[in-house]
């Protein structure tokens, strides 16, 4: 009997092309950047199950041009806002989402864009390869420190979790906002105090943004929020662009509304709002949250015993929405 038929869209780690390779026959597009649209419809066509990235967008359009046969849509991200749930659950298709193996990768991120945007790295490093003149004095440069200080976490998932356990480390206090309350044990183990969205901006010296885009999340931080703020606060976003209205948080930077942000993500990715790029207190990094050798592996693996899990028979591992 034939076996089935997986695509991968993108070039993803040798490990993953080999665990599909030998369940079944692969395409493979082995570009690095993302796949125009109309190759990723004609690589999708007549497969069994895909493994897509976070540009890939997965709709009614794609389902169709893949077939009734595709059972799974193996997303290589942990954010799925890329897939349409509900034209997948419409076509009877699977989707996974790789949640887990990124946390540790996206919370070191995170928190060098925390120490960035605080102790101005970037801007440091845009002095000294300036070769502008500048000498050590002792109000020269200055940040602000962590310790004592109060992370403000959205979200308090894998991510978000282990932002907090390195701000302890640093001598933070940690104060959350999410929809439920973590488990008592984490709240316990974080001293954490889950607090209203108000209360969070308000009182926090960081925030940091560790939830998934929806509807409901779609700029979260705007004007509004940016000026409830501690005028000393810092913003960071590392999960998704859209989360933050990217004009308001110029415009409060470019006021000393708030001290500083630090952005891995876009609004119009992999376009940044011009007017960020002027200001010396932005840090921004091109989406590298999940960017190591070990956690890309580890995504792409999972996403691809995810699709063979489901072609087999048993189920997703790891399932957002599963038929
Ligand atoms: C994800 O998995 O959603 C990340 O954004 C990838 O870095």
């Amino acid at each position: 009997m034939q076996g089935p038929t997986f695509a991968v869209t993108n070039r993803v780690p040798e490990s993953a092309v080999e665990l599909l390779r030998e369940a079944g026959d692969l395409r493979l597009d082995d570009r690095q950047q993302a796949i125009p649209r109309v190759d990723l419809l004609q690589l999708v066509a007549g497969v069994d199950a895909v493994l897509t990235l976070l540009h890939d967008r997965v709709d009614e359009e794609l389902l169709a041009a893949a077939g009734p046969q595709l059972r799974c849509v193996a997303n290589v991200a942990v954010g799925y806002d890329n897939v349409d749930l509900e034209a997948a659950a419409r076509h009877g298709v699977t989707v996974t989402n790789t949640p887990g193996v990124l946390d540790d990768a996206t919370a070191d991120l995170t928190f060098g864009l925390i120490l960035a945007a605080t102790r101005r790295l970037a801007e440091g490093d845009r002095l000294v390869r300036s070769g502008r003149e500048w000498s050590w004095g002792m109000g020269f440069m200055l940040g602000s420190g962590l310790q004592g200080k109060r992370l403000g976490i959205v979200g308090l998932g894998g991510i978000g979790r282990k932002v907090a356990e390195r701000a302890r480390a640093f001598g933070m206090e940690i104060a959350y906002h999410s929809r439920h309350p973590a488990p008592a044990e984490v709240e316990a183990a974080l001293e954490a105090e889950r607090l209203p969205f108000e209360d969070l901006l308000a009182g926090a010296d960081v925030i940091t943004l560790h939830t998934p885009l929806t509807p409901e999340t779609r700029h979260l931080v705007g004007a509004a929020e940016l000026e409830a703020m501690k005028p000393s606060a810092v913003l960071v976003n590392a999960a998704r662009g859209p989360v933050v209205d990217e004009r308001a948080l110029a415009a409060a930077l470019a006021a000393g509304e708030i001290a500083a942000a630090g952005l891995d993500v876009y609004e119009h990715e992999p376009l940044v709002e011009p007017a960020l790029l002027e200001l010396d207190n932005a840090v921004l990094t091109p989406h590298l949250g999940s960017a190591t050798v070990e956690t890309r592996a580890a995504m792409a693996e999972l996403a691809a015993r995810n699709a063979i899990s489901v072609l087999s028979g048993q189920g997703p591992l790891t399932p957002v929405a599963s038929q």
